[in-house]
């Protein structure tokens, strides 16, 4: 089976509550058990970097969700693949907050990876968290 695996950033709503960003991380990991949807959201405190991989019409779907859901704004897709294969085969979404500071971001990120995760695609994310942080 063709996996398509989608990375887009988003800048999340002024008025974001801990409760709505938990909310968010119940609702992704519910739907994406349902729909076979696995990946990654970060959150540095005013944007969000997410990682979606699923069947490439329900990766869609779901981006079409996202676009309209009004608890963040400029959702922008990065990079898109297609593979054979997941990246985060066990996550139905891991939510992890990051520090907005690169520097520190970087570390966050690198220690939430799963181990088995090939060192190019580790790298690459850790490169993306640039995208979401500030360079102090
Ligand atoms: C930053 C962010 C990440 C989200 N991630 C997912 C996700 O991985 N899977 C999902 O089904 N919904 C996710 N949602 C929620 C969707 O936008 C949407 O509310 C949900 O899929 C239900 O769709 P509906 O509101 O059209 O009923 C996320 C929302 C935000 C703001």
């Amino acid at each position: 089976m063709q996996y398509k695996r989608l990375a887009y950033t988003s800048l999340a709503a002024l008025d974001l509550s801990v409760d709505q960003l938990f909310d968010i991380g119940q609702t992704a990991r519910d739907l994406n058990a349902l729909d076979g949807v696995t990946g990654l959201l970060l959150f540095n405190g005013t944007h969000f970097l997410q990682w979606v991989e699923g069947a490439p019409e329900t990766v869609d779907e779901l981006m079409e969700r996202l676009r309209r859901d009004q608890r963040h704004s400029a959702v922008e897709v990065r990079e898109t693949q297609l593979a054979n294969d997941r990246l985060f085969p066990d996550w139905s979404m891991k939510l992890v907050r990051v520090r907005s500071e690169l520097i520190h971001a970087h570390d966050d990120v690198l220690q939430a990876l799963p181990a088995g995760l090939p060192d190019s695609i580790r790298e690459r994310i850790a490169g993306m968290v640039e995208l979401i942080s500030v360079e102090v």
